[in-house]
């Protein structure tokens, strides 16, 4: 079994030769669009959906290659989304993955298009991606572009930036949390596991998502977490930043413990989760250190 921190490693280099070459396949009018759109890729993130796509590969019994293009593709999605979330009409935050966001590095105009840019790139890349087979294309695009619309990650920032300051219940804030960090984590799993193996039989696909909703909103519920007790170097993105906004989070609902216990619980879940998968002889090793490092992590 792969040590997860030397996987974790081999997927960032690849990524990082990956992505620059999907922005360029993506041959963009104008080189400052592209500039943008690559550095809000390549800023140090850790890459934690496309490994989850290879893994989910991997446990369904596929080869992670497969699974690089929708890694690739997700990777656009959730940059651009980071790149949108830091804007000034939105968190206003200025330093993301230890650099200055793309606003501040370009200007608002160029990181507002960029992820437009990324946004619909990642479409054409998926669909330009000729080792799929054109209803395999479809339905993994299809997981993709409800998990970053309205229904999933776009859904669940309106609702987040819509209660800046108000109260909500924990039902709510578990419903917001699913959508805007959930939903894209749900996708990633299943986007790796339907291009390595198609189709997917219901009980894989059954097994999968219980496996990737806990770990979607584990890992929420640890960034939460992290804005309280991280410190910003480590971050690499500004710690404190709910609070100073009066964000509705886990910790500030449930206060520390218990916020601590909910994720727990939630990685107990994705572990029996996996079980079925293992039954059939998948290999779900990867997955299973996913899910700790979920709420392990420092940042
Ligand atoms: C940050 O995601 C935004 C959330 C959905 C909580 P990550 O913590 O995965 O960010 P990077 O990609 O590693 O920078
Ligand atoms: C962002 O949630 C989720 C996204 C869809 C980008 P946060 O606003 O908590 O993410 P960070 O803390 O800025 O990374
Ligand atoms: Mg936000
Ligand atoms: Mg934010
Ligand atoms: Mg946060």
């Amino acid at each position: 079994m792969t040590d997860l921190s030397v996987r974790l490693q081999q997927v960032r280099a690849r990524m990082d030769e990956l992505l620059p070459a999907a922005v360029q396949q993506l041959q963009s009018r104008d080189p400052r669009l592209a500039d943008a759109m690559v550095y809000g890729l390549l800023n140090g993130g850790k890459r934690l959906r496309p490994v989850l796509a290879l893994a989910a590969a991997e446990a369904v019994g596929g080869s992670a290659v497969a699974a690089e293009t929708a890694a690739v593709a997700m990777e656009m999605i959730h940059s651009y989304s980071l790149i949108h979330d830091d804007l000034p009409a939105m968190d206003d935050d200025d330093l993301r993955r230890g650099k200055p966001t793309t606003h501040i590095a370009f200007d608002e105009a160029t990181a507002i298009l960029a992820g437009d840019g990324l946004l619909t790139g990642a479409f054409e890349v998926l669909l330009a991606d000729d080792s799929l087979q054109p209803q395999q294309a479809l339905a993994i695009s299809r997981v993709l572009a409800q998990a970053a619309g309205a229904a999933g990650m776009v859904g669940g920032q309106s609702i987040d930036l819509g209660h800046v300051g108000k109260a909500m219940t924990l039902a709510e804030l578990e419903y917001m949390h699913r959508g805007k960090t959930g939903a894209l984590i749900r996708a990633s799993v299943q986007m790796g596991a339907m291009a390595a193996c198609w189709p997917l039989s219901e009980q894989q696909q059954q097994a999968l998502t219980a496996y990737a909703d806990a770990i979607g909103l584990a890992f929420q519920v640890q960034d939460d977490i992290l804005d309280v007790e991280g410190d910003t170097a480590t971050l690499g993105k500004q710690a404190g930043a709910d609070l100073a906004l009066n964000k509705p989070t886990y910790p500030a609902l449930l206060g520390m413990d218990q916020a601590r216990a909910k994720a727990a619980e939630l990685v107990a879940q994705a572990h029996a989760a996996l079980q079925p998968l293992q039954a059939q002889g998948g290999e779900i090793g990867l997955l299973q250190q996913i899910a700790d490092y979920v709420i392990e992590r420092d940042h």
